[in-house]
């Protein structure tokens, strides 16, 4: 027995649309059913057998995109288009038609790890703050910190907008620290570190959730993760 089911059904269930866009887009004429344009919503198809498009493409299963950059400074985390180049003209011209949003922002002059995703779920979940999601940050000092720097660190620091999470420190050379927060507050490395008396010259993000940078990407680059590495950043 041939398995259908109504058009508007198959396209919501195949593309993740909501029923009442694929109700439109059958109303509105978008969709062909072996060649033939369909404007009845419960007309019954068979996906298996039949060629079923919209806008004249195949109407492919929606699938969230997740993507990972590494951003050079001097690139605005921003989807708005201005006059300094955004995070989002890094983006590959094939998905760039994609709804996607950083999660998160870097500073212009901060290089490093940055996520971008259609998936707004996701987007909250790795920004939200009370899920204390790890990000973690190189940073160039212009002062050395004091030694009980790491105390201070770890008990929280108060800034103007309340004290911060506990947060790790690790001397990597005397100007050279990696810090590890739990938060994600407006120039919250730079506003920690003038805190405890340093300017910071440089900064660089190199892990967020489970996830380092990879090695592989090239300043400037974006790539999609895959669902190991999705499964790293959420872990
Ligand atoms: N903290 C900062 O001060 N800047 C960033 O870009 C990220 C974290």
């Amino acid at each position: 027995m041939k398995d259908t089911l109504r058009l508007d059904r198959h396209l919501s269930q195949a593309t993740g649309m909501p029923r009442s866009h694929a109700l439109t887009h059958i109303r509105g004429g978008h969709v062909t059913v072996d060649g033939v344009l369909v404007r009845d919503t419960a007309q019954h198809v068979d996906p298996a057998t039949q060629e079923i498009l919209l806008n004249g493409q195949p109407v492919r299963p929606f699938r969230h995109l997740v993507l990972v950059q590494h951003k050079p400074p001097g690139v605005v985390t921003s989807t708005e288009v201005g006059s300094a180049q955004t995070v989002m003209e890094l983006i590959p011209e094939a998905l760039r038609h994609r709804e996607l949003a950083p999660v998160g922002r870097l500073d212009r002059d901060t290089s490093g790890l940055l996520i971008l995703t259609t998936d707004g779920a996701l987007n909250h979940r790795l920004t939200h703050p009370k899920r204390h999601v790890d990000k973690v940050y190189i940073a160039e000092l212009a002062r050395e910190l004091a030694p009980n720097a790491e105390e201070r660190l770890a008990r929280g620091i108060i800034l103007d907008d309340g004290p911060t999470l506990p947060a790790k420190l690790e001397r990597l050379g005397p100007l050279t620290v990696r810090l590890t927060l739990r938060e994600g507050r407006y120039h919250q490395v730079k506003r920690m570190m003038a805190a405890l008396g340093s300017a910071v010259l440089q900064l660089h993000r190199e892990q967020v959730g489970g996830l380092k940078l990879p090695a592989d990407l090239a300043l400037g680059e974006t790539r999609e993760l895959s669902q190991a590495e999705i499964a790293l950043l959420v872990k």
